[in-house]
């Protein structure tokens, strides 16, 4: 288990709203956009948001998402997930992944 410092809610949101929504939504409406909508992602395996068309290689990862697993996924999404179709270069700086990861706690469980 990776050391993961603390995160900051607040800048989390920002950093989704600047690298994410472009793709993603995190909404009860279950609305898809390129990327799957990320309501109830916490604590679930891999590719299963109803009705959008992950790759096989997101479906199966097989893995389930919480702080560790997202700590290495959004670092480089391409490593941890060959063949994935997100487009996305990944988040290097610690700090900002962190902060992320807790908005994303927050933000998937429905809290904010
Ligand atoms: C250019 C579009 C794009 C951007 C930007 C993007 N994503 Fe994605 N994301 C996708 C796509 C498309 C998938 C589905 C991948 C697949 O099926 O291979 C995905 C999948 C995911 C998954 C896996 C979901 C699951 O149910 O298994 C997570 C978690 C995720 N993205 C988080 C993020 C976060 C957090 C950001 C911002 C740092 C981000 N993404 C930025 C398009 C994007």
């Amino acid at each position: 288990m990776p050391e993961i410092p603390a995160g900051d809610v607040t800048k989390g949101a920002a950093i989704f709203k600047q690298k994410c929504t472009q793709c993603h939504q995190i909404t009860t409406t279950g609305v898809h956009k390129q990327g799957p909508n990320l309501m109830g992602l916490w604590g679930r395996k891999t590719g299963q948001a109803p009705g959008f068309a992950y790759t096989d290689a997101n479906k199966n990862k097989g893995i389930t998402w919480g702080e560790d697993t997202l700590w290495v996924y959004l670092e480089n999404p391409k490593k941890y997930i060959p063949g994935t179709k997100m487009v996305f270069a990944g988040l290097k700086k610690k700090k900002e992944r962190a902060d992320l990861i807790a908005y994303l706690r927050e933000a998937t469980q429905g809290k904010i």
